[in-house]
């Protein structure tokens, strides 16, 4: 049943303090729970007190320490009432048993690998003990955990260890916790299982040591240390960038295995899917050890966005997930990626959130209503919101922004809230009107810009006329006019900035406030024709169009000083180029076709400047994926078309360029041992870069190199490189590879993937089969996420070609499997499902085939994840 924003009411019952003893066993961990309930202040006397549960079993249950009477409550698995509660405040001891073993969802409590843990967010603690689980219920938990001291000799939970110990004469022991900060109960977690640890400290700005601690299995402790590292630099940005510092006396992270998402922020106790803690030379990539220190700090971050201050309910998910995300960019953008952060941000936003904006999934930020909230954990709901985020800091300035972060803290520390409060705190701490903006929050849909810009010699004025549409999307057929922070520039015509004059005033940074449906802006004082940088360093999460010719473009290529756009003009160039080939059925507006020597020469120049950071100039080196292709045609999609067309363009660019190339890559070589810091991480980017836009000649010599680069290889980044370069050439070369890298990481989950992800993601006519086969493989299993992800995830959301075969077997490939996976763990198939989110912008044979793949779903039994995707993607829900 769906359920909506407008129907929230306040909880009837509070309860104000748990307790929790939990006795771990595989098959029949049983919980004892003893809850402090009050009436909440509206509530008439009499109302029920309706406990969420799901798949429970009740053992026994007492009101105020006296076994309550059959008559006063009614059980079922998933739901437990007191069908007339005391008036005041009350106890009840509720104890229940729950099978983690048996628990293949993996959200409540569950074994990885042996290890006990628990996933809550958002609705998992019913799958613990009854509860009402809710997030702007409040409570303090106290936990005792006992359990087999050989098997589970670390025990954790949220906040500060009271006591431990063990049980004379039953090979047992346990276990008390308590956290003192008030929590709803999707941030609880607990911990048990024979784990290897590192440990650190940290001190805060105002003097509390802080033990940190982070828990694998052992074996695995040698890769924690970037794990450490990255909390402690993720603890001091925030207390210098936002004041923000730690509360508890212990900062726990645990690693397991099986974990369906990425991480989770439970209170004092971060648990992390292993792929986002571990990581050392040979096992993980540059990009692995960027992620992992983004995550570590994300999860961090939530101390203060998310925990500190919650959300009311879940369609306030943003409030959370948005600020959380801005803040970890703000972060990486600092400590690792400078101005190329921007990029890759914008990239990540377009091809992941665009494409579900543009489609039958699309929703506002904050959603009005939904079906299974495990779906709405989503690239809007996280990446939009991050960007929300990031305009009012650039309309606000980063003072006052700073300031609105303190007045909502210094609002709800302790609350519930909701994107309302947010957002009134920013208005008030800056004096701003932002009620226009709060529309981002509720209307759906990546707005479109038009931009134009006439000259006028005799005045010397350059008029801006910009103009903006929201497109409709389900449910929400008309728009209102969106508040835009707009960063432009105007370069004249040998290269230099001009200043912006509207009205006689300069208008600082280039920031434009964009809230009509029509504007213009008139600047003044220009003396030649300029060209327009628009949407400097993305400053708004939209789509621009322009009315530049392709020289216009070649000259930001070179000329803009917004790296930013410099580097989308690149993008821009290119797309246009493949996008206007034959068969991709384009309708490119732009009136003449870009001129491939020109993309060339271009492109030499920023590539090419050893002045420029290594990892900038590596972003330059990447042409837009075969997925921007298709976003930016945005229909009659025929994927084979844009694969060919692109290779083409690559295999020429590569051709013409190869002198650079192969300077670049002799001259970036770096020996010695391997760091992770950002300015070697940068050379391998650029090395691998280059390396990788050689191999599009798929000549014999460019085969040879990609093979030497993977033997020489003393680091994952070098050796992943080249796999993958392989991985796309059928050759003995390849064999060669995949065989080596298989004999030397089978028995490493994590590396392993990477050996699965590989092969599912090369673009072979063959790989629907390849993939198949894989399934197969003794080492793989769907009842791992990661290999789940590895290898279904990678070629449904990274082998465009393979998935959208013309034939359909790509389609009905994904169906099968996300049908079976279903059966067991509905997240992770409702989840892989959305990789049919673009289908109507198909051309017709391939919409007709993904079509049929979603009715045949449509007419299984699926669980409500997979239905709301099914139902919603088909557009018949
Ligand atoms: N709050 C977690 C994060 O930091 C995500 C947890 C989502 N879990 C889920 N089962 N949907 O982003
Ligand atoms: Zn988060």
């Amino acid at each position: 049943s769906t359920k909506f924003l407008k129907d929230y009411a306040p909880p009837d019952y509070l309860i104000k303090d748990v307790s929790l003893d939990v006795t771990l066993a595989p098959k029949g961990a049983r919980i004892a729970s003893l809850l402090s309930i009050e009436p909440n202040s509206s509530t008439v006397a009499g109302t029920p007190l309706v406990l969420d549960g799901d798949a429970l079993r009740l053992e026994s249950i007492a009101l105020n320490g006296d076994d309550l009477e059959a008559n006063r409550y009614t059980v079922t698995p998933g739901k437990l009432t007191i069908t007339n509660p005391p008036v005041g405040p009350f106890t009840l001891d509720i104890v229940t048993l729950c099978d983690p073993e048996a628990n293949t969802e993996l959200s409540g409590l569950y074994l990885s690998n042996g290890t006990y843990c628990t996933q809550c967010e958002p609705e998992g603690f019913r799958r613990i003990t009854y509860f009402v689980d809710r997030p702007d219920v409040l409570a303090t938990y106290t936990v005792r955990i006992e359990a087999d001291r050989e098997t589970a000799p670390v025990l954790l939970s949220n906040g500060n260890p009271v006591e431990s110990g063990a049980i004379e004469g039953t090979g047992r022991h346990y276990a008390v916790w308590h956290d003192p900060h008030p929590k709803p109960s999707y941030l609880f977690a607990l911990v048990g299982g024979n784990l290897a640890s590192i440990h650190d400290s940290f001190t805060t700005a105002s003097g509390r040591e802080v033990a940190l601690g982070i828990y694998v299995e052992p074996g695995k402790e040698d890769r924690c240390d970037w794990a450490m590292e990255s909390l402690k630099r993720a603890m001091r940005w925030d207390e210098e960038r936002f004041g923000l510092e730690y509360d508890l006396d212990v900062f726990n992270i645990v690693a397991v295995s099986d974990f369906n998402m990425g991480a989770m922020e439970n209170k004092g106790l971060n648990i992390f899917n292993d792929k986002l803690v571990l990581a050392r030379p040979d096992t993980a990539s540059d990009a692995d050890y960027t992620s992992i220190e983004s995550v570590i700090a994300h999860e961090y971050f939530h101390n203060w966005t998310g925990n500190r201050v919650t959300c009311r309910d879940w369609f306030q998910l943003c409030l959370k997930e948005g600020l959380t995300v801005f803040r970890d960019q703000e972060f990486t953008g600092d400590v690792r990626m400078g101005p190329v952060m921007r990029i890759l941000t914008a990239r990540l936003l377009k091809a992941r959130q665009f494409p579900e904006d543009a489609g039958p999934l699309s929703h506002p930020v904050r959603p009005a209503s939904y079906i299974e909230i495990n779906n709405f954990y989503t690239a809007t709901v996280y990446e939009k919101g991050a960007e929300l985020c990031r305009m009012l800091q650039t309309l606000l300035g980063q003072d006052a922004f700073r300031n609105g972060i303190a007045l909502y803290f210094e609002r709800h520390d302790g609350e519930a809230a909701t994107v309302e409060n947010f957002v009134n705190a920013m208005a008030d701490a800056s004096g701003r009107d932002l009620s226009q903006f709060m529309r981002w929050y509720t209307q759906a849909g990546t707005p479109e810009i038009a931009c134009s810009l006439d000259y006028d010699p005799h005045a010397k004025t350059a008029r801006l006329r910009v103009n903006q549409v929201v497109p409709p999307t389900p449910g929400q057929g008309s728009k209102e006019p969106m508040h835009i922070p707009l960063k432009v520039g105007l370069i004249g015509a040998n290269g230099d900035e001009l200043p912006l004059k509207l009205k006689g005033e300069l208008v600082p940074d280039g920031l434009l406030e964009v809230t009509e449906r029509e504007q213009v802006f008139e600047f003044e004082d220009i003396p030649a024709p300029p060209t327009p940088s628009i949407l400097r360093d993305f400053s708004a999460p939209v789509r621009v169009t322009t009315s530049l010719k392709p020289e216009q473009i070649e000259f930001l290529m070179i000329h803009d000083s917004d790296p930013f756009n410099r580097w989308q003009a690149a993008q821009t160039y290119a797309t246009d180029l493949i996008a206007s080939a034959r068969g991709t059925g384009s309708t490119s507006a732009r009136s003449a076709r870009p001129r491939p020597a020109a993309l060339r020469k271009a492109w030499s120049r920023p590539c090419a400047t050893e002045t420029l950071a290594p990892t900038y100039r590596a972003e330059t080196l990447k042409l837009p994926s075969e997925s921007d292709i298709a976003r930016e045609l945005g229909r009659n999609v025929d994927t084979d078309a844009i694969l060919t067309a692109r290779d083409t363009l690559r295999t020429n660019v590569s051709a013409a360029m190869a002198d650079t190339l192969s300077e670049i890559y002799d001259t970036t070589a770096t020996d010695g041992a391997f760091s992770p810091d950002p300015d070697s991480a940068g050379l391998r980017a650029l090395r691998n870069a280059a390396l990788d836009l050689m191999s599009a000649t798929g000549t014999d010599e460019a085969t040879d190199r990609a093979l030497r680069h993977y033997r020489d290889a003393t680091n994952m980044t070098d050796a992943i490189t080249a796999l993958s370069i392989l991985s796309q050439i059928p050759s003995a070369a390849r064999d060669e590879a995949l065989a080596d890298f298989y004999a030397r990481w089978q028995d490493d989950p994590l590396v392993l993937d990477k050996w699965f992800a590989v092969q599912a993601r090369a673009a072979r006519p063959d790989s629907v089969e390849t993939v198949h086969e894989l399934l197969s493989h003794p080492k793989f299993s769907l009842k791992n996420p990661n290999r789940v992800r590895a290898l279904i995830g990678s070629f449904a959301m990274a082998n465009p070609s393979g998935f959208n075969r013309a034939d359909g077997a790509g389609y009905r490939f994904l169906a099968d499997q996300a049908l079976k996976i279903d059966g067991f763990n509905p997240h992770v198939a409702a989840r892989l499902l959305g990789a049919f989110e673009s289908w109507k912008t198909l051309e017709p044979r391939r919409q007709a085939l993904a079509r049929a793949a979603l009715q045949d779903l449509a007419r299984q039994e699926l669980s409500t994840d997979a239905y709301e995707i099914v139902t919603k993607t088909l557009g018949t829900a």
